[in-house]
């Protein structure tokens, strides 16, 4: 074997003798670049049709051939997803190894394909959160994530903390190359947001860039996809785009057809949400204003905890101060919850400012007082010890559907025609989240349980709706 090289304008070659010609590919140009790069977190995509899962798949094969023991792990977030896409159909995985099944130098089965050379691709999906724990003792050399936005923030730095060299010898030629990550999507669903934050934004010009240690520290690369970078597919459907335009969410063709990451479909709040009206400079409250806070708890998932103050004289709610981080034990969460509460500033009726001293009470998903079967208490007990005052706020049948309605509601124009719900600028979570929450596609009237900004969106409107549903002079909520 002489070994396997890459490219020459555009054609993944390879100089093994025993590799089939079939087995071939040429990138288009746009894809060319992916293989080209000297980038080690790379986003390919943005559009619709661009050759994304293709190439995830072309690569992977040219990969493992030319790298032995090379582990490959392809995922999509659904299982019926990873075999639509890579496992039936033209040019799935099938039909591209067939050159190495029939010269007995591949296996295939319905999820794994292996090769003589001792790599592996594996295919994977990963549908919710705590579905990556079964990663925890893998090591992947080459990681492709096919639709990425289609994952939570927590799924995908979950699964690229698996991304390690281990004993692998790397050939020369891509030394600096692996470990690699490579992904691609487009706008929309449920990682959007995050995947714009992370990819998108910053990124443009193809440039690359080396993420700091706490994010990853790769080198980060976004290299922006359209539909005409996939010549296949017009010549052979040269209708299809216009398919796409007849799509009823006109708001989701131009993001899926243009890679305008601007554009969110299916978003709860779009319509209502003002960012001119809704979000405002922080100033110190009037201490005759009352206080209070609402927390969703996690410790894999974020903890979200939003303070927030209710001008009663004009019917408003300020979300004030916001609290977003998870791997938080109870009582780390504790003390900066309490910390938060002291450096809220206050003003009296004279404009004198200071730090407030009152003690602040709040409520908190009810599951946080749930025994968590260590034999340690409850952590909303472990956080009420420190004297952060929770009261377990209730889940019961239609509940999320009633906090979306109060966030539609608060979301609205008060008498004075301002909203009654404003945020300080710091919350940036919660002012990305309200704007972009999806829809529960089975439940219109609910949040998407799998959107990535759903733990702030539940703290939020906990603290609103528990307002409204419980009597807060009982619930002895300081000030109120
Ligand atoms: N370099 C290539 N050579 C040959 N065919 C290609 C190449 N790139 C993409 N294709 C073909 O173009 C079509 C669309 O590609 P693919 O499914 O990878 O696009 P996609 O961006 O994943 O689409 P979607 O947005 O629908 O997921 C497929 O039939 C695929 O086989
Ligand atoms: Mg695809």
């Amino acid at each position: 074997m002489r070994g396997c090289m890459a490219r020459s304008g555009g054609i993944v070659e390879s100089e093994d003798d025993s590799v089939p010609e079939e087995i071939r590919f040429k990138l288009h140009p746009k894809q060319t670049i992916v293989l080209q790069s000297v980038a080690t977190e790379i986003f390919y995509g943005g559009s619709l049709g661009a050759g994304k899962s293709w190439l995830l798949r072309a690569l992977s094969i040219y990969y493992a051939l030319a790298i032995p023991q090379l582990q490959v792990f392809i995922f999509r977030r659904t299982f019926p997803e990873l075999i639509s896409t890579h496992m039936s159909g033209q040019s799935s995985y099938p039909e591209l190894v067939a050159p190495l099944v029939n010269v007995g130098r591949c296996q295939l089965t319905q999820t794994e394909i292996r090769l003589d050379n001792g790599s592996k691709i594996s295919l994977h999906h990963c549908q919710n959160e705590v579905d990556v724990g079964k990663y925890l003792g893998v090591e992947f050399h080459l990681l492709l994530i096919d639709e990425l936005t289609s994952f939570t923030r927590y799924i995908y730095e979950t699964l690229r903390t698996r991304v390690r060299l281990g004993e692998l010898k790397v050939p020369s030629q891509f030394a600096h190359k692996f470990p690699l990550i490579i992904c691609s999507g487009c706008p929309g669903g449920i990682g959007h947001q995050w995947v714009r934050e992370e990819f998108v934004d910053g990124g443009q010009g193809m440039r690359v860039r080396r993420m700091s240690k706490d994010r990853g520290g790769m080198l980060r690369q976004f290299v922006d996809a359209l539909p005409e970078d996939n010549p296949t597919l017009l010549l052979n459907d040269p209708t299809y785009l216009d398919r796409v335009r007849g799509q009823a969410d006109k708001a989701m063709v131009g993001g899926w057809l243009r890679g305008d990451w601007s554009v969110v479909s299916g978003a709860m709040f779009a319509a209502a949400w003002d960012r001119q009206a809704h979000v405002c400079d922080s100033f110190p409250i009037p201490d005759s204003w009352q206080i209070f806070r609402a927390c969703d708890d996690g410790y894999s998932a974020p903890s979200s905890v939003h303070w927030i103050a209710l001008d009663r004289a004009n019917d408003r709610f300020y979300c004030i101060a916001e609290l977003y981080q998870s791997g938080l034990l109870p009582e780390d969460l504790a003390r900066l919850v309490l910390a938060r509460d002291r450096s809220i500033l206050v003003t009296d009726g004279y404009g004198r400012v200071s730090q407030n001293t009152t003690r602040l009470a709040g409520v908190i998903d009810s599951a946080a007082f749930s025994d968590t079967g260590t034999g340690s208490p409850a952590r909303a007990n472990q956080m009420n010890k420190l004297g952060c005052d929770w009261k377990p706020c209730e889940k019961y049948p239609g509940s999320v559907a009633h906090r979306a309605q109060k966030l539609h509601e608060y979301l609205a124009r008060g008498r004075d025609g301002r909203p009654r719900l404003i945020f300080f600028r710091s919350c940036v979570k919660i002012i990305q989240a309200v704007p972009s929450i999806l829809r529960n596609p089975d439940k219109p009237e609910e949040f998407s349980p799998h959107d990535e900004l759903i733990h702030a969106i539940d703290s939020l409107t906990y603290g609103l709706n528990y307002w409204r549903e419980r009597s807060f002079k009982t619930a002895r909520l300081t000030g109120i």
